[in-house]
């Protein structure tokens, strides 16, 4: 169980690594980041765990994933450990309504908040069902502490989903010149302007193929 929850928690770490990287929202990529240092804290108590059991975190894991690089897609693993949830004993899952109609801009980060947030919560069953077969106390109260953390992943993806799908949240997006933020106000229509605060860069918002806002460069 303690090799099953590391493997799904180095799967958490490369998701909050990618998901972010692929974002222009900073509040977004924030959110995101903040997931991975507390993913990569869970992986560093299941890997201390292990060390203190005279045991080798790295042990039959995949070369890729100890370094953290081309990781396979995270779904894969967490697919595998559902059919654990699924025995008596796991807590109940909380599937989000559809996806609301209408959202534009932001399709690729939608699907990946949707995607993270049935990762989580498929994350809290798994260690519900883990801290139940648990028959060591320490890695019972483990198990139920990293519950915790998922069910707070969750429901903080909820509320993310629910601002970003909100028309009344600003569009707010890096400054592709310079880094800093540019703010093109709430509900923009195609072709709203935004110039950066900091710097000369004057851009268009365009939604391109996949639904997503990108930036038009204009003459300064
Ligand atoms: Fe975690
Ligand atoms: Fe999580």
């Amino acid at each position: 169980m303690v090799r099953e929850a590391l493997r799904l928690e180095r799967e958490a770490v490369a998701r909050y690594s990618e998901h972010p990287a692929a974002s222009s929202d900073p509040r977004l990529v924030t959110y995101w980041e903040s997931l991975r240092r507390n993913e990569a804290e869970h992986r560093r108590l299941l890997e201390a765990w292990l060390r203190a059991r005279g045991e080798d975190p790295d042990r039959d894991a995949p070369a890729a994933q100890i370094l953290g690089a081309g990781a396979p897609d995270a779904d894969e693993g967490a697919t595998d450990m559902a059919a654990n949830a699924k025995d008596p004993g796991g807590v109940g899952r909380h599937p989000l309504p559809p996806a609301a109609a209408g959202i534009r801009g932001h399709a690729t980060e939608v699907a990946a908040l949707r995607a993270d947030y049935d990762f989580e919560d498929e994350a809290v069953a798994i260690y519900g069902h883990f801290a139940y077969r648990a028959e060591d106390h320490e890695l019972m109260e483990l198990f139920k502490e990293l519950a915790r953390g998922e069910a707070g992943h969750r429901n903080g993806l909820r509320r993310t989903l629910r601002t970003v799908e909100d028309p009344a949240t600003p569009v707010i997006l890096f400054c592709p010149l310079c880094g800093w933020q540019i703010d093109f106000g709430a509900d923009p229509a195609e072709g709203t302007e935004g110039k950066c605060p900091v710097c000369p860069g004057r851009f268009a918002l365009r939604p391109d193929e996949s639904g997503d806002w990108t930036l038009e460069r204009l003459a300064p």
